[in-house]
């Protein structure tokens, strides 16, 4: 039996700025949570993320920080947090914070010493690099190295004070913090034991696996990163992505923060982490972090040109899973996510969103998903069957991404807009981030004022209150999926395997725990398809646990977008 609480739990993200609008000023805030407790209660998760909720200049929402122990008066104040978290554990939920420690912000304190004079105490606490040998500094070409950013531009920017460049993965906002100084390390865990004195309950790591930079020695320097065809610029990924101190800094994270804090969580987001490298990150004796977030799944319509859209292609995703799935098995813990905030709506992308299959196929994505052998998260609206926002122009995108991204392709690399446009519409991150669909009112219920992103217009049909009063809804679906991981314990440590890998439509695994064997199988397409599978007729007259359409299958086969989950003992 399973001895760590988070292997049976079930984690709800909130995206705050998008969740719910307690004082009218358009954005989400901490009261607005407060007032949604009992919806989440009702829905039976265990967990609640909050995405960052800290004083920001808000450049990437919340994810470029100005001060780590003090709440952003957007949100709400410190006072009202302690009343959030209270509210939390009195219905026996847990909260963890995102903890964002890659980078702060350009305003953060800390970044204003550093870079105020090249010998400020601070100076080293970020990554400061003069231009390229032989070029002026400041001008087009001489940034320290190739290396483009993930939100567009390069990763350098030239600060004319000093005359010498710092790096940011992300925005020029987000200066990345210089983990080789020890200084660095021991002010991010003194904050990081404040908030768990305060109560928290873990932390989800941002961008974890990029805080360990490859620098050379003797000197510091970083390389070039690969040329990329059609881009402008190089990508200096292999230079930080698993870099070679990331192990000893989450260990060493792990004994000055998390020791002697038994009922912690602790998930590290982590772009690009191989499955060899996840078992490391996640074994329980190695005291590193608990699980992590892996990409791979994600991915999948990515190829190499980021302005082409891949179909899905079901086999390439089951042998995804697959690999994840057997590579975890006996060390270390999956993360299952179909959502968050960085990612489009599942059911558009995974899913069929038209109105006939919308709820068929969203509640078919949480039953493979939540079947699987490891912890799943549900993004705000997940639950409801929210689908991608048609967004007409690029005017209508707020997300600093999608912005910047444009940007490059359109004006420095000579992208047609029409294309670039389109590639956002499917995988933009504002998708994720309309406001949360309460009810068919003006703005979705979510404000009284006027949203800082607009409510996808299908609120109307697609919202919590028509959800929680039809028994047949997406809602209360996801309400059973959740109860049979409470419930089921083949659920939480049964053994994984997977069925069918060759087929394009059907999703097929068991998962087997002493004498009790769950067969999982969900319909990835619009046609009648049967499962072929071993012991078909025997499982067939097992018990039916879960199924999304009103009619059981037949004989194995399976209706549009259907899911099953049957039982049997032995
Ligand atoms: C993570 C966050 C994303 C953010 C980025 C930089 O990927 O999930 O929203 O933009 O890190 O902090």
């Amino acid at each position: 039996m399973t001895d760590l609480w988070w292997k049976s739990a079930v984690v709800y993200q909130i995206y705050p700025r998008s969740f719910a609008d307690a004082d009218g000023d358009g954005m989400g805030d901490l009261r607005g949570i407060i007032d949604h407790l009992d919806y989440l209660a009702g829905l039976g998760v265990d967990v609640l993320w909050l995405s960052p909720v800290y004083r920001s200049p808000q450049d990437d929402n919340g994810y470029d920080i100005s001060d780590y122990q003090d709440i952003d008066p957007l949100f709400g104040t410190l006072e009202i947090f302690d009343e959030l978290l209270r509210g939390v554990h009195q219905r026996g939920m847990k909260l963890i914070m995102d903890l964002v420690v890659n980078h702060t912000s350009d305003e953060h304190p800390w970044f204003v010493e550093s870079r105020s004079s090249t010998d400020n105490p601070k100076r080293d606490w970020y990554w400061w690099r003069p231009a390229r040998p032989g070029l002026e500094p400041g001008t087009p070409g001489a940034e320290p190295t190739n290396w483009g950013s993930a939100f567009g531009g390069p990763a350098w920017e030239y600060d004319e004070k000093t005359g010498e460049y710092y790096l940011h993965l992300f925005s020029r906002k987000q200066p990345d913090l210089n983990w080789e100084n020890p200084a660095v390390r021991e002010a991010v865990y003194e904050m990081m034991r404040w908030w768990l004195d305060r109560g928290v309950d873990g932390f989800r790591m941002d961008v974890i696996n990029m805080i360990s930079k490859a620098v050379q020695s003797p000197g510091g320097a970083l390389p070039d990163g690969r040329v990329i065809a059609g881009s402008a610029y190089g990508d200096g990924s292999a230079s930080y992505i698993n870099g070679p101190r990331n192990h000893e800094f989450l260990h060493e994270m792990h004994e000055r923060v998390f020791a002697g804090r038994p009922e912690l969580l602790a998930v590290g987001e982590m772009p690009g982490v191989t499955v060899e490298e996840a078992v490391l990150f996640t074994d329980q004796a190695r005291q590193e972090v608990d699980m992590v977030f892996q990409f791979d799944h994600v991915w999948v319509d990515r190829g190499g040109d980021p302005w082409r859209l891949i179909p899905l292609q079901l086999t390439t995703l089951k042998g995804i899973f697959n690999r994840w799935q057997t590579g975890l098995a006996e060390t270390g813990w999956n993360s299952l996510y179909w959502n968050n905030h960085d990612q489009p709506r599942a059911v558009s992308r995974y899913g069929d969103d038209s109105p006939p299959y919308r709820a068929a196929s969203a509640k078919m994505l949480g039953t493979v998903l939540h079947l699987h052998r490891g912890t799943p998260y549900i993004y705000q609206g997940e639950e409801l069957g929210m689908t991608n926002c048609p967004f007409p122009t690029i005017a209508d995108f707020r997300d600093i991404e999608a912005i910047g991204q444009y940007t490059q392709a359109v004006d420095q690399e000579g992208r047609s807009p029409e294309e670039v446009l389109a590639v956002l519409r499917a995988r933009g991150r504002d998708n994720a981030r309309t406001p949360m669909q309460w009810d068919a009112s003006p703005h979705a219920g979510f404000t009284a004022g006027t949203p800082w992103l607009a409510a996808n217009p299908n609120h109307t049909e697609i919202n919590a209150a028509v959800e929680q009063e039809d028994p047949d809804s997406v809602y209360h679906y996801y309400r059973r999926l959740i109860e049979l991981r409470h419930t089921e314990p083949a659920v939480v440590d049964g053994d994984f395997t997977m069925l069918l890998p060759n087929d394009e439509r059907l999703y097929a695994f068991t998962r087997r725990l002493g004498g009790t064997e769950l067969l999982v199988i969900g319909n990835f397409s619009g046609d009648e398809v049967r499962a072929e599978i071993e012991d078909a007729a025997a499982w067939s007259s097992a018990e039916l646990v879960l199924t999304n359409l009103a009619q059981a299958p037949v004989d194995l086969t399976l209706g549009p977008w259907q899911a099953v989950v049957y039982r049997r003992t032995a």
